[in-house]
Parts: C-alpha cells; structure tokens; sequence
C-alpha cells in the first residue's frame, strides 16, 4: 500500500517504522520539509513534494500532528481528503496533561470528521501506542494491540491489513464515537507514565482467549 504520513515527529517516526516493516510504500510530509527529508533518508522512506499530489496517490494517509493541527490540517486539505482514508492518531490533551480539551460528548476524531469531505472515511488508529514502543514494534515481547474506531467498516479492514502486516494486532472497537473511550484511554496511558515512571514505555494489551481468530 501507498501510506501517506503527514508529521514527521515521535508517532510519524513510530508509524513509518511499522508501515516500512510491512513492505509498504512510505511518503513522508512536513512543513520542514528537511526534518521530512533527514526521517526519509534515515528509515528508507521517500518525501512528499506537493501534499494534494501525494493525498491523490495514497491509500491512507495518517495525519501524526497535535491534534490543534490536524484540525488545521482537515479544514486546509479537506476537498483534497475527499474519498480518502484518513487515520487520526491525536490524543487532545490539555497543556498540563492532566485532561483532554474535549468535551464527553465528542472526540477528537468526530471533531476532525466534522471538517473533512463527506466522502472521507475516518479512522481512529495508534492514539493508545506510544512512539517508541511502535519503533520497537513489541512491548516485552509481546505484540502491541492497535485499536480502530470508525464509520466505514471498508476503510478499518484496509488500516488494520496495514497494521497487521507491520507485525501488529488490530481491534476493532467499533463506529466512530467509540474514539472517545480510545481518547480516555490514551490520556489514562500517558499519565501512568508519570505515576510509574516508565517512559513511554508501556502498552495497553487486550488478553484474548487463545481460541480467538485475532489473536496472535
Ligand atoms: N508520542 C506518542 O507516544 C503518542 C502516542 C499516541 C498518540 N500520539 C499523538 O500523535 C500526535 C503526534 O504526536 P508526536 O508525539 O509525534 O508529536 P511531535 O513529536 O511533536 O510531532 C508532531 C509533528 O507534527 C508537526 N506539526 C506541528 N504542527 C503542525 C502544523 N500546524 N501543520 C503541520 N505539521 C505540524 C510537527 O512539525 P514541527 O516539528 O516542524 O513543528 C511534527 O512533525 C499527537 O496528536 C499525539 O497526541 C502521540
């Protein structure tokens, strides 16, 4: 698949590492196209010259900015998005860490959802996996769990064919809303970091019985 990764920090490292793993193809985008440029070179990747040609040719295209800038991003590229699958990895934390800035009515997939193309087909994905467990593609050994929230069951089987083939679990949680436990879930992760000291090091694990056909 053509993955198209728009960020080229912590997760855009973490994500492209795994895309990589799977045998697909990776562009990368950044607004500093030399910190795009230097991740390229670095994990064999190659660098988006124009965005809206490199959204025509992807088959997803995961948006791994701050969430205030991927909702930037989506009214900006939203008619390039049109019919696109887009994957939101944000976790729409408050500046101290301690909440999200959403309220419990929403997500920061729905929100995003709301300034893309009716055409766009929205994936939560990756906000409960921290970057460097992603580059390690395993936490102790074990397989890490990426859960999918959306709307378009078409789209979640596409992004979870790409997580499974960079050695990764995929389960599916359901419609879209369900981003707002994924969201709680994320923001739970990233303050146990502080509690217990683990740098980021950490994953959440759904334990499946052995007979299941998603297990690994
Ligand atoms: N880090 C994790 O372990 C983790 C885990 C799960 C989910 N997430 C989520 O993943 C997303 C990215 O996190 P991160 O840790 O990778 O952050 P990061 O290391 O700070 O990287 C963010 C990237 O977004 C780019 N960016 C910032 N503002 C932008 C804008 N207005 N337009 C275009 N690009 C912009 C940055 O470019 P510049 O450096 O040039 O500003 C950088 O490449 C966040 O939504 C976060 O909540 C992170």
């Amino acid at each position: 698949m053509n993955i198209l990764i728009i960020g080229t920090g912590n997760m855009g490292r973490g994500i492209a590492t795994r895309a990589l793993a799977g045998k697909n193809t990776v562009t990368l985008y950044d607004e500093d196209g030399a910190k795009a440029q230097a991740l390229a070179t670095e994990l064999g990747a190659r660098v988006a010259g124009d965005t809206r040609d490199a959204i025509a040719a992807a088959d997803i295209v995961v948006v791994a900015t701050p969430y205030a800038a991927s909702l930037e991003l989506a009214k900006r590229l939203g008619s390039s998005l049109g019919g696109k699958i887009v994957v939101d990895i944000s976790n729409p934390l408050n500046d101290s860490y301690t909440g999200l800035v959403t309220s419990g009515d929403t997500s920061a997939a729905e929100e995003i959802r709301k300034l893309l193309p009716a055409s766009a087909k929205l994936v939560k994905a990756f906000n409960t996996t921290f970057a460097p467990t992603l580059v390690a593609g395993q936490v102790a050994g074990q397989t890490l769990d990426v859960f999918l929230a959306g709307d378009d069951d078409a789209a979640k089987a596409k992004v979870a064919e790409f997580v499974k083939a960079g050695g990764l679990n995929a389960i599916d949680v359901g419609a879209l809303d369900r981003a707002r436990q994924l969201e709680a879930l994320g923001l739970l992760g990233i303050t146990l970091q502080f509690r217990l000291n683990t740098g980021f090091g950490t994953a959440w694990k759904l334990v499946l019985p052995s007979d299941s056909p998603i297990a690994r």
